[in-house]
Order: C-alpha cells, then sequence, then structure tokens
C-alpha cells in the first residue's frame, strides 16, 4: 500500500512540475507566473480541487508520443473566491507553451459543463502559442468544442477571461465569447493574425504590443475591458470582480454585509452641477458619493470615456451604474459608448444586477465620422438595451436630457422603474439656443429678440418640472439625498417580475 501511495505523490509531484524547471525559470524571467501559481493567487487558500491532474494528449506524429507530460498543457477544476465557487481553467505555457491539443480541450470543456450544470463562473488564464502544430485537425476540433460552450453558456454563468500570455489565431474567439476580458501590461496580445502575417499580407510593420498589446485593447479596439500592471495586481482584481458578480443567471446578485448608512446625505452634491450648463462636472463623484463605501468597479475605464460603466453595492447588493460623463464629449452619445453601455446593460439583465443610471447627455455626437460609421444602428443598440431589459431600472437626470438621447437614457417610456431628476435637469428636444434657431430662424439678426425667445425657451424647458407634470420623472429629488432615494427605490424593487413576450431570440442591431 504505502508503494502505491508514494507512486500517486510521485505522479503528482511530476505532474506539478509541467514542463520542467528549465521552463518554469524561463517564464518567471518573462515576469509570468505558472499556471498553478496564478491559481494559488486567484483563489481561497486550499480551497483548489484539480480535475484531470493525469491527463495525456493522444497524439503519436511528430515523435509526440515520446513526450506525454501529465496534465497536457492546462490545469483545471474548481475552488472559492471569497467563499464562492468558481470553475477554472489556467494554460500552462510550460508545456508545448499552452497549445491547445483535443484533451487540453476536452479538460476545458469538462469544468464548462460543470460550471453550467452547477451554476458557478468560469474563469480562464490564457497563456497559449494557439492551436497544438502537431495535432492538426484535431485541434481545431478542440478549439470549436469550446467556442460551442462559451455560447451556450452566454447569459446562464459568468465567463471571464484573463489574457496572461500569447493568445493569437481563432484562439482569441474563445476569450471573445465570454463576458469580460483582462489583459496583463506588456506580457500579453491578442490578435487573429501576428505582425508576421500582417507584413506579409499588407506590408505594414507593427509590433505585437502595437497590434493587440493591452493600450490596444483597452483605448482602442475595446476587445479588452481592463489592464493589469502585473499577473498579481490581475488576479487581486478578478476577485474583487466576482465578489460583485452572480453565481448564474437564476440565483441573482450576492448579498454582502455593509457598513455604509443608506440614509448617508451628501451636502456636496448639491453644488456638483456647475451653474454654466456648460461647464463639465466629474459624473464618477457622483457615483462614489451614491455606492457604499465609495466602492466602484469600473468596467471598460479606458474606452469611451463620454460614458461610465461598472458595479457598486447598495444596501450591500450589487447595481450596474451606467452614466454619461461631461467631462469628455460633454457626454454626448456616439458610436463607442453606445457599443459599450449597451454590451454592459445587456450582462446585467442577463444577470439579474439591477441598473442604475445617471443621465447628463447633450445627445448624439454629429458628423460625419459618427453618420458613415453607422451611429443609426449602433445607437439603437443601447436604446434596444435598456427597452428590454426586466431587471430594475432607476434613472436619475442630473442636468441634460435632450432629444433621442433622453428616450435612449432609461426613460420612463422603456420601462424605466424609478426616474428621479435633479431641480438643475433640463429635460427637452434641445438646448436652448439650438432650438430658438430654429424656430426663429427669420429674427436671428435681432440679437434682442433672440434673447428674448431663448430665456422663454430656457423658462419652458431648462427644468425638470415639464416632464413631471406629465408623470415622466416621477419626482424631483434633492441631489444630497440621492444616496437615499436611490437605495429605497431599488428596495422596494426586489420583487419586481416583468417579462418581455415568447421569441426565440431578438433581433437587436448588431
Ligand atoms: C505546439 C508550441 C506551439 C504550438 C509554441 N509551442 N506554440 N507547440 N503548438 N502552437 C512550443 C514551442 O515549440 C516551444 O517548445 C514552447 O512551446 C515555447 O515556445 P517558444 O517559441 O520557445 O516561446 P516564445 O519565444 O515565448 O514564443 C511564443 C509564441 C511562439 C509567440 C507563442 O511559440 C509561436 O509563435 N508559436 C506558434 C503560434 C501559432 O502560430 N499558433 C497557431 C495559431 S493558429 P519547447 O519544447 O522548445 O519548450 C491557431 C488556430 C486556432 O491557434 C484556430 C481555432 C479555430
Amino acid at each position: 500500500m504505502k508503494d502505491i501511495l508514494r507512486e500517486l505523490e510521485e505522479r503528482r509531484a511530476g505532474a506539478r512540475l509541467g514542463g520542467g524547471e528549465r521552463r518554469i525559470e524561463a517564464q518567471h524571467a518573462k515576469g509570468k507566473l505558472t499556471a498553478r501559481e496564478r491559481l494559488e493567487l486567484l483563489l481561497d487558500e486550499g480551497s483548489f480541487e484539480e480535475f484531470d491532474m493525469f491527463v495525456t494528449h493522444r497524439a503519436t506524429d511528430f515523435g509526440m508520443a515520446a513526450q506525454r507530460p501529465a496534465g497536457d498543457g492546462v490545469v483545471t477544476g474548481w475552488g472559492t473566491i471569497n467563499g464562492r465557487m468558481v470553475y477554472v481553467f489556467s494554460q500552462d505555457f510550460t508545456v508545448f507553451g499552452g497549445s491547445l491539443s483535443e484533451t487540453h480541450a476536452q479538460k476545458i470543456c469538462k469544468i464548462m459543463d460543470m460550471a453550467m450544470q452547477n451554476g458557478a463562473p468560469v474563469i480562464g488564464l490564457n497563456d497559449s502559442g494557439g492551436a497544438r502544430i502537431q495535432e492538426g485537425v484535431a485541434s481545431l476540433a478542440g478549439y470549436a468544442e469550446v467556442f460551442q460552450r462559451n455560447i451556450m453558456a452566454s447569459g446562464v454563468v459568468p465567463q471571464i477571461s484573463v489574457i496572461m500570455g500569447p493568445c493569437a489565431g481563432g484562439a482569441v474567439y474563445s476569450p471573445a465569447m465570454t463576458d469580460f476580458i483582462f489583459m496583463v501590461r506588456d506580457t500579453s496580445y491578442m490578435f487573429v493574425t501576428g505582425p508576421d502575417v500582417v507584413k506579409t499580407v499588407t506590408n505594414e510593420v507593427v509590433t505585437a504590443e502595437e497590434l493587440g498589446g493591452a493600450t490596444t485593447h483597452t483605448r482602442k479596439s475595446s476587445v479588452a475591458d481592463g489592464a493589469f500592471e502585473n499577473d498579481i495586481e490581475a488576479l487581486t482584481e478578478i476577485r474583487r470582480l466576482v465578489d460583485f458578480l452572480p453565481q448564474n443567471n437564476r440565483g441573482g446578485v450576492p448579498v454582502r454585509p455593509f457598513f455604509d448608512d443608506p440614509a448617508r446625505v451628501e451636502m456636496s452634491l448639491d453644488t456638483l452641477v456647475p451653474a454654466n450648463a456648460n461647464a463639465p462636472y466629474d459624473m464618477k463623484e457622483l457615483i462614489a458619493k451614491t455606492a457604499d463605501e465609495g466602492d466602484f468597479y469600473e468596467i471598460q475605464a479606458d474606452f469611451a470615456k463620454n460614458i461610465v460603466t461598472g458595479f457598486i453595492r447598495l444596501e450591500g447588493r450589487t447595481v450596474g451604474v451606467v452614466a454619461n460623463q461631461p467631462m469628455v464629449l460633454a457626454g454626448c452619445l456616439d458610436i463607442d459608448s453606445s457599443r459599450k453601455a449597451a454590451r454592459f446593460v445587456r450582462f446585467c439583465d442577463a444577470f439579474e444586477i439591477p441598473i442604475l443610471t445617471f443621465v447628463d447627455v447633450p445627445g448624439f455626437l454629429p458628423g460625419t465620422g459618427q453618420e458613415l460609421g453607422g451611429v443609426i444602428k449602433h445607437g439603437a443598440k443601447l436604446l434596444f438595451a435598456y427597452g428590454e431589459a426586466t431587471v430594475p431600472k432607476v434613472t436619475v437626470i442630473t442636468r441634460k436630457a435632450y432629444g433621442g438621447a433622453y428616450d435612449v437614457m432609461a426613460s420612463k417610456h422603456l420601462r424605466g422603474d424609478f426616474n428621479y431628476a435633479w431641480p438643475s435637469a433640463e429635460i427637452a428636444v434641445m438646448g436652448a439656443k439650438g432650438a430658438t434657431e430654429i424656430l426663429y430662424r427669420s429674427e436671428l439678426s435681432d440679437t434682442e429678440k433672440i434673447a428674448e425667445r431663448t430665456a422663454e425657451y430656457e423658462a419652458n424647458f431648462a427644468n425638470p418640472f415639464k416632464a413631471a407634470e406629465r408623470g415622466f420623472i416621477d419626482e424631483v429629488i434633492m441631489p444630497h439625498s440621492t444616496r437615499r432615494r436611490v437605495c429605497r427605490a431599488f428596495a422596494s424593487l426586489r420583487n419586481k417580475r416583468l417579462s418581455n413576450p415568447w421569441k426565440k431570440h431578438d433581433n437587436i442591431p448588431l
């Protein structure tokens, strides 16, 4: 018996070594942790339960029969993050460059199937040279099996991808179909075709970092939702994110102890909106002052900064926040901000996370760039996402809510449950200057008359009361009591039941 126990220990030790000491050192030399070290940081201490530690590939071509490392380049299993269960896979770059073989894929598929069956998130730590070249189509088939599961799991359990090394070729499409992608600066990149192929086909000279590094994907392409300095920071922040997320689409938001008074008054908010209606202010201040303990987990912080998206808690329960940001492009909606917010709203709705919307929007951004880029269809994404969402929706208009953008931003007409406005709100088809210029074009040369007309328009529309008279605004609230009003609103909506008509699925303007 002792011999058998010893053999088990030896086999385990062998599997834990992955591709061996030399390759582990090389991994460390690049500033990267190993697959197992990463899992240790991601999961609660001692909580990791491994599956398939002894799985080996079955390939025989190219001398592969002689090299069959246990685990086959990916560590899989489940564990907990602050006590809540998650399924994980962590690709081991020290084994065939973390490349995906048929059996490597089967290991990932196994934990994805279990995650869906048992209703827990899947977190993938990606560090891979792509398809296992020696296995050819068997590897491609393995990818497709993973893709199919990404699709089936979408909207059922949260899926998070952390890119911690190379992620190239068709391999990018698995992370691309997950809910969130995070990258590590300088050590990770994602692209469909690398710099060499780009040079051959288009004659462009570009580095891997420029083509698919963290900066590119968080600022320009918006493929990634956030970037971190190193493996340790990335894994710590993923733990923080998971604390906000529901386990699945039926379990509801997590509820945590909170130490912040739901009725906390913030007198400083009474002067947040500047006297000059065109002067900017930082909407993030309102978000932080509304949130439990000021804790805000921002998603896509570096992309389309004219809209802010992320998670807060109110009375210990997760709430998704969408807010126009007057500091950037005056808070206009445009192609990028509509896409960013639409995806976030749909994530929240899929996982029953209530949505809080702060509105200060002068309209859609004008210009040929926007129109030719399809702002009509992209803007419609956000409209559609808000309109189809059945989760509790609470909206606060702090200042401008002009034109179509008023309708889009979780208005009463899109089934907003509580639509509040600050006294500084201006709800109209457009701003006073633009409106008088159109309505009184013939009087434009008479500056005195125009000033009079503008004042008349402002008196009529530069306030929330016209909308409140019609019941489109449920209540005009004091800025300082925003947290209390919003907390009470969401508390009253905890048993909200609303469903859309039966359909196979909708046809959101993609
Ligand atoms: C098998 C691979 C491999 C792969 C790397 N290795 N990629 N083995 N299949 N795809 C092995 C190497 O042979 C090497 O083995 C070890 O991993 C480390 O690789 P290095 O090249 O030494 O590391 P590094 O210099 O850091 O470069 C990493 C790399 C490079 C940039 C990822 O290895 C590379 O370009 N690999 C090929 C990438 C690729 O073209 N993949 C296919 C993409 S297409 P030893 O034994 O020396 O340690 C694709 C299609 C998916 O993925 C389709 C889905 C639908």
